[in-house]
C-alpha cells in the first residue's frame, strides 16, 4: 500500500482527461448501470483516486468509495470536494471492510485491475470475504484484471500513454512493468 501512498499525488497523470471525467468507464457499463434500480447503494472498494466513485455519484447513486491506501482515498477526497460531489471515502483493506463499513450494497466495483495485489491466494479469499461481508444478498461484485498471461507471452513492458497537459506542465506518463522472474 505504501508504493500507492507515495504514487498517489501524481496517479491523475496516468489518465486521460477523459478518463479522469469517467467517460470510458460509464460507457463500459451504461447496460449494467441502467438495469440496476436508480437508489442502488455502489460501493467502490478500491476507488483509487476516486474516478469511478465520482463519475457513479454523477448518475445519481449512492456511492461509497474505499481503499487500502490511505494516500489515494486523500486524492479521491480532495477531487470530491473539488467536483463539489460529497460521498464517504474510508481507508479499508478489503478484509477489514466488515468493521470499517456498517452498510451493505447492492453493487461493489473493484476495478483497474486492483484484486491482482493480493498477494497470494489466502489474502485473495480473505478480501474476496471481507468484500462479500458488505454486499447484500445476491449483491454483484464487479471486477477486472489485468491479463498477465498475455502479457507474459508478449513480455510486452512499456506501454506509453498519449501526452497530457495539466497546471502548465506537458508530460507524457509510461508504463513499465517488471517481471523479475522472466527478464
Ligand atoms: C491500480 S489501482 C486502481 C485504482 C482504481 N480502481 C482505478 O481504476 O483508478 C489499485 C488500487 O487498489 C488498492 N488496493 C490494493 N490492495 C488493496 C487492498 N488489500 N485493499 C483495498 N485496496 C487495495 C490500491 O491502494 C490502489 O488504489
Amino acid at each position: 500500500m505504501n508504493q500507492y501512498d507515495e504514487f498517489s499525488a501524481d496517479y491523475h497523470w496516468l489518465y486521460s482527461d477523459g478518463v479522469l471525467a469517467g467517460k470510458p468507464f460509464l460507457e463500459q457499463f451504461e447496460g449494467l448501470l441502467k438495469s440496476i434500480p436508480s437508489n442502488s447503494r455502489i460501493l467502490d472498494c478500491s476507488c483509487g483516486i476516486g474516478v469511478h466513485a465520482l463519475a457513479l455519484a454523477g448518475q445519481g447513486f449512492s456511492v461509497c468509495g474505499t481503499d487500502g491506501s490511505a494516500g489515494m482515498v486523500a486524492q479521491a477526497k480532495e477531487r470530491s470536494r473539488g467536483a463539489n460531489i460529497e460521498i464517504p471515502f474510508t481507508v479499508s483493506a478489503w478484509n477489514d471492510l466488515p468493521g470499517k463499513i456498517d452498510q451493505v450494497f447492492e453493487v461493489a466495483f473493484c476495478l483497474g485491475n486492483s484484486i491482482g495485489h493480493c498477494a497470494n491466494k489466502q489474502e485473495m479469499i480473505s478480501s474476496f470475504k471481507g468484500i462479500r461481508s458488505v454486499l447484500k444478498k445476491n449483491g454483484l461484485l464487479i471486477l477486472d484484471s489485468r491479463n498477465w498471461e498475455k502479457l507474459h507471452q508478449v513480455k510486452s513492458r512499456f506501454s506509453p500513454t498519449g501526452p497530457r497537459m495539466r497546471h502548465g506542465i506537458r508530460c507524457i506518463p509510461l508504463y513499465c512493468l517488471e517481471f523479475s522472474r522472466l527478464f
